[in-house]
């Protein structure tokens, strides 16, 4: 019985940090004609209401997504993130700064890969709740070039790899509610890799004060090391502290196999922005590291 639900947390810093990566790595795909498939192992519901029980429980979205929502400043990249999210919430998605856009919704992955996603690529959602895959399916399933499936998104990535047109992204972002998803993200970034040597796999992780957590970007990145053929590049941005009994999400990470080459610096300028606008606390930081191939 799964109990974590995505509602809780939508368009918290940690979403921030992925739909903001995930964004310029799809646009970075979209650059040539050539279709690419996106598979999103761990999809979700699709989006979210901000305004019901689930995301009001602990309003997150408050610490992450409300703290860009009305800003003039935000730097262009960061700035089309937004612009994506208040498209999703009906605006016209050109405007990031457009303050008539009411803020009803957050979208989540399966939702910005349909905003981003052209005709010719292809779209492979997978999401293991019963609940969150209705939802996802009502919202998406009728799609051209669109499969969502309810089943384990580990085990997909042995159907869909390598992609027919041998371009593609996996986004693997699992609730990590259960410690055994650490060692299977590592399974699944060899397996990606060994089926698919040149793929985009990006992983998402919570930073949280347990060793698990801890030692996770070091066992990616020895994978990527032995079998990424274009290297990867890990970013991470901390923003408060655990709480008094030592729990609680203080940060989170991409791990990307594969990153497309303008990824660093399309990162750098956004990150200590996102510090002094995420950060709840004088220590909040960032980390953002790559390796060649
Ligand atoms: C962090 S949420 C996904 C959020 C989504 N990727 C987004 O960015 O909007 C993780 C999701 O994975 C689902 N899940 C858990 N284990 C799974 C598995 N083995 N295969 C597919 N989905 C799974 C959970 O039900 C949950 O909805």
């Amino acid at each position: 019985m799964l109990a974590y639900r995505h509602a809780f947390h939508a368009g918290n810093h940690a979403d921030v940090l992925k739909h903001l990566v995930l964004v310029q790595v799809l646009r970075y795909m979209a650059r040539k004609d050539k279709p690419f498939t996106l598979v999103d192992t761990h999809a979700g519901a699709g989006g979210y209401s901000l305004e019901g029980r689930y995301a009001q429980t602990k309003a997150e979205y408050e610490q992450g997504i409300a703290r860009l929502w009305s800003r003039g400043d935000l730097p262009p990249a960061l700035a089309d993130y937004v612009a994506l999210v208040k498209q999703f919430n009906g605006g016209d998605g050109l405007e990031p700064h457009a303050v008539q856009v009411a803020f009803e919704q957050y979208p989540g992955s399966p939702a910005f890969a349909h905003l981003l996603l052209r005709p010719q690529d292809r779209l492979r959602l997978y999401e293991l709740h019963s609940t969150d895959h209705r939802i996802l399916a009502a919202y998406l399933g009728a799609q051209a070039n669109t499969q969502v499936t309810q089943g384990d998104g580990f085990a997909a990535l042995k159907a869909e790899l390598p992609p027919p047109s041998r371009r593609g992204v996996v986004l693997i972002d699992p609730s990590y509610e259960i410690k055994s998803d650490y060692g299977k993200v590592v399974g699944a970034l060899r397996e990606a890799l060994e089926r698919f040597a040149e793929g985009v796999v990006m992983i998402w992780y919570p930073q949280l004060a347990t060793l698990e957590s801890a030692q996770l970007p070091q066992r990616l990145q020895a994978t990527a090391d032995a079998q990424a053929k274009k290297g990867w590049l890990h970013v991470r941005l901390t923003v408060c502290q655990p709480d008094a009994r030592g729990f609680g999400l203080i940060g989170s990470g991409l791990f990307i196999a594969n990153p497309p080459h303008v990824l660093h610096d399309a990162l750098a300028p956004l990150m200590q922005y996102l510090v002094d606008v995420l950060g709840q606390y004088d220590g909040a930081h960032y980390l953002l590291e790559q390796r060649a191939a």
